[in-house]
């Protein structure tokens, strides 16, 4: 069992049952490295300052270095009963350096640590995500780039409403995309300040440099409030929630992926990889990874709650309720790493059956907003075109007929401005052509927009 270093202050051993229940080791352990790069920065400012002599900075430095290697090494196992990480490491530096170890933890606690670590750790994490994130976006835009001209249904209610294509769906994902980058980098660039020399809550009485650490650890700035710097986990929410958003977007793609692969829609076939059997029914191929996806999104959901819900009646400054903040986070991290891992060659290997779109967007009175604009584009005021156009909906579907192959004198008797050039303005091409403001889903308003995203995904 390991010795609390708080021990001086108690006359009894720490009752194992607390000691379990207070231990953060068993999730906090994976901040080692940043553990470690936080302490040789503190070791460094404080031999610069004279705080502690540059001879013991320099043992205390080169002592940390070993323990890193150790650990990457194998050689060094993280002790279960030590009570976190910081404890961890502090007690093997002195293991290993006698009466010098004990020095590296002069004008610090373990309040500024942890809010430290976490930062380093997450700014890694976040960095790692965006990677992922990115990758994505460049599989579904170079999937997008191959069917400008695919036409598919568009949807309003779940109902078929208007023709668009399957690039133009899939860049609005990308869209999506593209925004949850830039809140990555948003929650990084308030992140981005350093909590250390914040000491327990109030500062410290020795003569540090709090701009050292700031910049050896690669902070914009040292954080202007010391009780801020340890009683703050906004990062981490903002953080929390960047990532729901994240698995919002996969999970409504997933939802979609998981309708694509029905016989009722047929849309895409995944590939057998990226596919699950039943134990019973032979027949079946499910897309059990979107599911899990739009499972998972639940859970991070509920991370970001935790999150919120933990800091809300929190008075200042650090608070043992914050230790909950890493297994909530951590798991959030994890889970938007693998959903992304996975659908990435999920989707680059999926394959879109054009044809099913196509005859999907034929059928369903897609193409009836066009009916009404052609009769206004005759003259005809909207909304007497879309009554008309309603009435001919109406009896085309008693009469199993489509507005393609309803014939002309029908048209003619709901209106006389009606001609054979109808046929060609409700055709699905013309219908999906036409549609080329910015942003619509016409091949060359694709094109644009295509030009676009890849400009900002650097392709
Ligand atoms: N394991 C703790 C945490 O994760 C570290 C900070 C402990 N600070 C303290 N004053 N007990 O929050």
């Amino acid at each position: 069992m390991a010795e609390m270093m708080w021990a001086g202050r108690f006359s009894k051993k720490v009752d194992d049952t607390v000691n379990a229940f207070n231990s953060s080791i068993s999730f906090d352990a994976r901040m080692y490295k940043h553990d470690i790069q936080g302490s040789i920065a503190h070791a460094t400012m404080l031999g610069d300052c004279g705080v502690i002599s540059k001879d013991d900075s320099e043992t205390i430095i080169k002592g940390l270095k070993e323990i890193l290697a150790d650990i990457e090494e194998g050689k060094l196992e993280f002790d279960p009963t030590a009570e976190d990480i910081h404890m961890f490491i502090e007690a093997e530096l002195t293991k290993r350096l006698g009466s010098v170890g004990k020095r590296l933890h002069t004008s610090r606690s373990r309040n500024d640590q942890v809010a430290l670590d976490l930062r380093l750790y997450l700014r890694d994490e976040i960095k790692e995500i965006k990677e992922l994130v990115h990758k994505f976006a460049v599989t579904l835009t170079e999937l997008a780039a191959k069917h400008t001209e695919t036409i598919m249904p568009g949807y309003t209610h779940l109902q078929r409403a208007q023709p668009v294509t399957f690039a133009h769906h899939l860049l609005a994902y990308v869209s999506m995309f593209i925004r949850d980058l830039g809140r990555l980098d948003d929650v990084n660039k308030r992140m981005n300040e350093c909590p250390l020399g914040s000491c327990a809550l109030a500062g410290t009485t020795y003569n540090i440099d709090r701009q050292e650490t700031s910049d050896l650890l690669g902070f914009d700035r040292p954080m202007i409030n010391s009780l801020d710097g340890v009683s703050d986990r906004d990062y981490a929410i903002e953080l929390g929630c960047a990532i729901s958003l994240i698995m919002t977007h996969l999970s409504r793609l997933s939802e979609e992926i998981i309708m694509w692969c029905s016989w009722e829609f047929k849309f895409i076939e995944l590939d057998d990889a990226f596919s699950t059997g039943s134990s019973i029914m032979p027949q079946k191929k499910n897309p059990d990874i979107s599911e899990l996806v739009r499972g998972k999104t639940a859970r991070v959901n509920g991370n970001l709650m935790t999150l919120l819900t933990m800091m809300k009646g929190l008075p200042l400054a650090y608070n043992k309720d914050m230790q909950e903040d890493k297994e909530a986070i951590f798991d959030s991290v994890d889970n938007v790493k693998l959903c992304l891992k996975t659908c990435i060659p999920m989707v680059e290997t999926m394959k879109p059956y054009v044809h099913n779109m196509r005859n999907a967007a034929a059928r369903g009175f897609i193409n009836a907003t066009d009916c009404a604009d052609y009769l206004v584009k005759k003259g005809m005021p909207f909304r007497d075109a879309y009554k008309i156009t309603g009435t001919i909906v109406a009896y085309c579907i008693d009469n199993d007929l489509t507005l393609e192959t309803l014939p002309i004198e029908k048209y003619k008797e709901m209106s006389q401005l009606f001609n054979e050039d109808v046929y060609k303005a409700i055709s699905l091409d013309t219908c999906v052509k036409g549609r080329k403001s910015f942003g619509g889903p016409s091949p060359d308003a694709v094109k644009v927009q295509l030009d676009i995203v890849k400009k900002q995904l650097g392709m």
